[in-house]
Formats: C-alpha cells, sequence, structure tokens
C-alpha cells in the first residue's frame, strides 16, 4: 500500500450496531483494509445476534470488543477512545444514533463515543419510518450541529419490502467521509503554533505572589486539538496543576516578563500565536527576595506598575502571524470584545464569559463568542473544552486558507501513524 494513501496506517474505530444491515459491515471492514487502515471493531451486543464476532475477528485480525467489564484491560472505552483516529459507527441503529445525541454511555460503543476526541462519522440504516420519525430527525440535526458527520442513507428496496430512504450508505459514500475526516485530521500539517495558557504569577516576596483563577484548560485543549491535526506547536504555559499534551514543546513559565520573552523568541519561527494565558496586567513594584513575616506585611501598601502587554506588543510586531487573543468578561461581552479586538489589533477575538456560574475559569465546559476582525461574529453552544477547541481551529483555518502566501496545508503523505 503506498503511503500517500489517506487510510494507510489510520486507526479506525468500526462500531457496528444491531441492524439487518449489519452483514454489509464486513465488507465494508475489508475495503478499510484494502486501503491500509488499521481497524478495530466494536459490536453491540444486538450487532452480535446479526453477525458473529467471529467473522470480524477474521477480516480485521483483531479481538472484537463488545464489553465495558473486559477481563483483559479495566478501561477499554478509554482506551479505544484514545486509539481511534477516526470511529465510523456502520451502520447505526436508530437507537445508537439517539445515544450517541442523548450522551447515554450504557454500553462499550456509546461509552467510547462519549470518551473520544476524534471524528465521528455515523451511517444510518433503518426502516424509512425510522428515519423519518421526529425523534429520529431531531437527533441527527443535534449530532450535526455538534459537528458529528451523520451520512445521509439511501433510498431504495428496505428490509421491509417496502421503497423508502434508510438504506445503508453505499460503500464509495462511506469511505470517502472517512477519508475527509483522516485528511481534517491533518489539516494544520505545516503550521508552527505558539500557544500561551494558565495564569502568571507576579511576586511579592518569596512565597507570595499576585494570580487570577485560570486553570490553563483552554489553551491547553487548543495545543493538543493542534498537535493532532497536525501542527508543530510550543506551549507557553504559566503555572497550572494539568500535564502538557504529548508531541508539544512545552516551556514552563511563572511571571508575565517571562511568559513574553518565551513567547517573543519563537515569534519569528510562528505562522499562528494564540494568547489564551491570563497574563496579570500589574505586577508589585517592588519584591521581596525573601519571605516577609507578618509584621513586615502588616500596614504595608503594596504599589502596582502594569506588566507588558503580550497581546498588543505581538500584533505591532507581526509579519506574517496570524494573532488570536482570548477576553475574559464578566458584562456586555460583544461590546468589550469588539473594543479588545480593536484595540489590539488581532486577527480574532475569542470572548469568555467569566462573569456567570458556569464561569469559564476551571470549568471543563466553555462557551464562547468568535469575533473576527472583519466584523464576523460566532455565538458557540457550551460544549466541552477540547471540542471548542477545533472549533476555534476551524476560524482560524479559514483565516490561514484565505491568505494568498499560504505554506502547503495538506500533506496527505503525512499520516499522524507514518
Ligand atoms: C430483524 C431486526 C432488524 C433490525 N434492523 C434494524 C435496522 O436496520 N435499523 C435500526 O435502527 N434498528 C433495527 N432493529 C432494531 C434494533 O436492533 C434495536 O433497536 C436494538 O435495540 C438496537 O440496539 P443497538 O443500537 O445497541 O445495536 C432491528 C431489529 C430486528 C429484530
Amino acid at each position: 500500500m503506498p503511503p500517500t494513501n489517506p487510510l494507510h496506517e489510520t486507526h479506525i474505530l468500526l462500531g457496528v450496531a444491531g441492524s439487518i444491515a449489519a452483514y454489509k459491515a464486513l465488507i465494508l471492514l475489508r475495503a478499510l483494509v484494502r486501503e491500509g487502515a488499521r481497524v478495530s471493531v466494536v459490536m453491540t451486543e444486538s450487532a452480535t445476534k446479526f453477525v458473529a464476532p467471529r467473522s470480524f475477528e477474521v477480516l480485521s485480525r483483531q479481538p472484537v470488543a463488545s464489553t465495558l467489564f473486559d477481563e483483559t484491560d479495566p478501561m477499554p472505552h478509554l482506551t479505544l477512545a484514545e486509539w481511534a483516529d477516526v470511529i465510523l459507527i456502520a451502520p447505526a441503529t436508530a437507537n445508537t444514533l439517539v445515544k450517541c445525541a442523548v450522551g447515554f454511555a450504557d454500553d462499550l460503543l456509546s461509552t467510547v463515543v462519549l470518551a473520544a476526541q476524534c471524528p465521528i462519522i455515523l451511517a444510518p440504516a433503518m426502516d424509512g419510518g425510522m428515519w423519518e420519525h421526529p425523534a429520529v430527525v431531531a437527533h441527527v440535526r443535534t449530532l450535526r450541529e455538534r459537528g458529528v458527520i451523520v451520512l445521509d442513507p439511501e433510498e431504495g428496496e428496505l428490509a421491509s419490502g417496502q421503497i423508502g430512504r434508510g438504506r445503508f450508505p453505499a460503500e464509495s459514500t462511506i469511505l470517502e467521509a472517512v477519508k475527509a475526516q483522516v485528511c481534517r485530521v491533518q489539516d494544520l500539517c505545516g503550521q508552527r503554533v505558539v500557544i500561551s495558557a494558565g495564569p502568571t504569577r507576579e511576586p511579592l516576596d518569596a512565597v507570595r505572589f499576585l494570580t487570577n483563577a485560570s486553570s490553563g484548560k483552554m489553551g491547553y485543549a487548543l495545543a493538543k486539538a493542534a498537535v493532532a491535526r497536525g501542527a508543530e506547536v510550543v506551549l507557553v504555559s504559566g503555572p497550572t496543576a494539568l500535564s502538557p499534551p504529548a508531541g508539544v514543546d512545552y516551556i514552563p513559565v511563572v511571571t508575565a516578563q517571562e511568559m513574553y520573552q518565551a513567547i517573543m523568541s519563537r515569534f519569528p519561527w510562528a505562522t499562528v500565536v494564540i494568547m489564551a494565558a491570563a497574563v496579570s496586567d500589574f505586577r508589585p513594584r517592588e519584591s521581596a527576595a525573601g519571605k516577609l513575616n507578618k509584621q513586615e506585611w502588616y500596614g504595608k501598601t503594596i504599589e502596582l506598575e502594569p506588566t507588558i502587554d503580550i497581546l498588543a506588543t505581538l500584533s505591532r510586531k507581526r509579519t506574517h502571524q496570524i494573532v488570536v487573543g482570548f477576553a475574559a468578561e464578566t458584562h456586555d461581552l460583544l461590546t468589550h470584545g469588539r473594543e479588545k479586538l480593536r484595540r489590539k489589533d488581532v486577527d480574532l477575538m475569542i470572548v469568555n464569559d467569566v462573569g456567570s456560574s458556569h464561569s469559564a475559569f476551571g470549568s471543563d465546559d466553555n462557551q464562547v463568542i468568535i469575533l473576527s476582525r472583519h466584523g464576523e461574529v460566532t455565538h458557540t453552544e457550551r460544549m466541552p473544552k477540547i471540542r471548542l477547541a477545533q472549533h476555534v481551529w476551524d476560524h482560524i483555518l479559514r483565516l490561514i486558507q484565505a491568505r494568498p502566501s499560504t505554506p502547503a496545508l495538506s500533506c496527505p503523505e503525512s499520516n499522524p501513524r507514518t
């Protein structure tokens, strides 16, 4: 198999649900293997009533997984979710489709879907009446809004003998969809990215400092997503409780000044810079080298001086870089975000609401407004930060592609596993 095939060595998790079309998944599995993909099959319990797992095991040369409580792997849902580059559920029953939309996790396949961060494709097959049922229609819409690819079933003769829309999509349609997602995985190939994350600490003495509540989760999610999509990533991080994502060049810093120096030294190299860090705007004018005791602190006035405005400085000094800023606001998000975008002269401003009970700081979920310098406004729904990171990257990618001198973006031969 030539390594230029986009599916070569790609990890495809093939989920098979309990449809009469389950036998067609065997033919699909053969085609994926022929394309050079490595395929692991997860069957629902109902699916095993239609086709014996052994058939899938022979064709994939892998054991079929169908239970959450496995003798050999204590957490198969996490192992499989992490292993997969793409999850393809084919055939997807109405039941499995609705479970994916709602977020049910009551068997191995649905739990893997909930744990996964990779692209997910559903190839539904069901009776025409089921496909058109308002419950299924609503859940298909939800899934598509969330970025899950739900292929349209085909029209024709159904298992009932009736003519309708509900037939398992053609093999070529499914393979194209998988290839498109695998290539999308690498759509940041050639990009050199610097991301700042977390808070900074501005020392008052040897043990005390000024800081803020930033957890770093958004910046780390952006770094993880960029690596997964093929970018080279430098993550400049203030102190957080997080482990750096695999594959990033990690530069820990403490103060705003250190963060500035770390970013500036990589700035000429970068094609994209994202300032997701919550950098202290001020620092104590003086800080003691040792620890001051209680008496020394008593009645003391702390004088503050501004730290360097890293975002504005980056924008001023940029030559070719796309610069993205984050704004943490408690009210009038749109007005303040627009004003900050203009003042800092950035390409995109991501506005966080840090005033509500669902504050962005520390949470695993977030909801933002994405503002572009051309006046586009995108309100996202509340979602896990890793999914939000993918949305932000989709916006940045559009800016990259709109540039005349874009570095080569399509690297079909640079599959993540080759
Ligand atoms: C003979 C037979 C054929 C079926 N075919 C389908 C089908 O094509 N699509 C579908 O959505 N459900 C179909 N079902 C119903 C599902 O098997 C049922 O909803 C099951 O709970 C699905 O479980 P799963 O989604 O966990 O695989 C069929 C059931 C039977 C008995």
